[in-house]
């Protein structure tokens, strides 16, 4: 199937809103999911961005039958490795449930990494559920390893109550 991928833009914020949702929707956990289209555009597209995206689109006869255009997406920044210099993180990779298998996912996650390795990047990280076989799965077919079961990394977090305990002078 034809289709196209190209950097996000500020009006794609409404339907990276409405793929977050139904990738939360997928990964079963909507009830954490805060984001809104407001936020997406102000920490998208201001100044300093805080994430970049690219979206894949396909033409106007493939469209889904609520209109949709915009079928697949990935969020993106740059991080830092102390051991490995500049690294760039996927943060979400999603393709509509009809257009899945078609070699679009493997083309988001190449632009990602073509992004990264143009920025000097050696690293692309991300995160998958432990129940995600067939992403996993996925992942795998594309070369990438399970960080956590080879080397033992658990991913952590402070957030809430924590984080502004923690946050306190
Ligand atoms: C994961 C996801 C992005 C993959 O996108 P996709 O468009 O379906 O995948 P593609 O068609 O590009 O697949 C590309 C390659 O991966 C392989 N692949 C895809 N799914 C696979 C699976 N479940 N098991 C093994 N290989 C798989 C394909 O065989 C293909 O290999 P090839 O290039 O050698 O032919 C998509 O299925 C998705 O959005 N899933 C739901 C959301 C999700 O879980 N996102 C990831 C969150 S961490």
């Amino acid at each position: 199937m034809e289709f196209s991928i190209r950097a996000a833009v500020l009006e794609d914020c409404k339907d990276i809103a409405r793929m977050t949702k139904e990738l939360s929707e997928y990964e079963k956990v909507t009830d954490q999911v805060t984001i809104t289209q407001k936020d997406l555009e102000q920490d998208g597209f201001s100044k300093n961005p805080f994430f970049h995206g690219i979206i894949a689109e396909v033409p106007e006869q493939h469209r889904t039958k609520e209109g949709h255009v915009k079928i697949g997406y990935a969020l993106y920044f740059y991080s830092y490795s102390s051991w490995k210099g500049r690294a760039i993180y996927m943060e979400d990779l999603y393709v509509m449930p009809e257009f899945r298998g078609k070699g679009i996912g493997k083309a988001l996650m190449s632009k990602v990494a073509q992004l990264g390795m143009a920025a000097g990047c050696t690293q692309l990280n991300f995160t998958v559920l432990d129940w995600n076989k067939s992403s996993m799965d996925f992942y795998l077919s594309q070369g990438c390893f399970d960080v956590t079961g080879d080397m033992g990394y658990h991913c952590m977090r402070c957030d809430g109550e924590a984080l502004e305990r923690l946050a306190q002078p």
